[in-house]
């Protein structure tokens, strides 16, 4: 049987959702699927990123990162979002990517299509669930199936999130846990995308 695609569209300021994605994309991969990790576009004032250096630094480290377009979407069989919180809500730059979606969404092609998400705040309570959430109305919008990484993994019995794999940011660099549950939950959306894709070819 042909091995799912995975796509892992992510937005990062200064690189914590990027290391987030990079572990999705090892556990999708060692769970047998063609992985595309795809940033979105930046789309703040030039002023604003050469304003905070760690902002600017991060774009020149991920510049050949390659951009997402549409046809990552299609090519998708799941489709795992990353963005840091922004007072409790996704990051504009990927919502601006999502909002240019309608072309696929109205003939029905995110349909059907398995859908998670992972995120990082500053503080612990500082919104994490809520921006899962939020993107999660998008998901309902397009029909897809949403897999969240719950319990299914004793991982998940210490980073605590079931909404997504989550990060607090001002407790250091993701730890060894945190990284593990993003494999996992990575790995997790592939076995369900995988099951789903046999089901649907017999
Ligand atoms: C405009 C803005 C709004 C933010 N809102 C929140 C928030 O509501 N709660 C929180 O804990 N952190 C908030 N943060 C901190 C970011 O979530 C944090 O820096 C981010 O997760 C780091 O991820 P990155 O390294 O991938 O950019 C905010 C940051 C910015 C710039």
């Amino acid at each position: 049987m042909a091995s799912v695609n995975v796509a892992i569209v992510y937005y990062s300021q200064t690189g914590t959702v990027y290391s987030l994605a990079r572990a999705v994309a090892e556990g999708a991969e060692k769970a047998g699927a063609q992985v595309r990790v795809l940033k979105v576009a930046e789309t703040a004032p030039v002023e604003a990123v050469e304003g905070k250096p760690a902002w600017a630094q991060h774009l020149r480290e991920t510049a050949d990162v390659a951009e997402v377009g549409l046809d990552d979407l299609e090519w998708a069989d799941a489709v795992l979002f990353g963005t840091p919180t922004r007072f409790g809500n996704p990051a504009s730059q990927l919502r601006a990517f999502i909002d240019t979606t309608g072309p696929l969404w109205f003939p029905g092609k995110l349909a059907g299509k398995v859908y998670s998400a992972f995120t990082a705040s500053n503080t612990a309570h500082g919104g994490q669930e809520s921006t899962i959430l939020a993107l999660s109305n998008t998901f309902y919008h397009w029909g897809g199936i949403i897999v969240p990484p719950g319990y299914t993994d004793p991982v998940q019995f210490k980073s605590g999130n079931p909404y997504g794999t989550s990060h607090v940011v001002g407790e250091g660099a993701p730890s060894e846990t945190t990284l593990q549950a993003a494999a996992h939950q990575g790995r997790h959306v592939t076995e369900t995308a995988t099951a789903l894709k046999a089901g649907r070819t017999n």
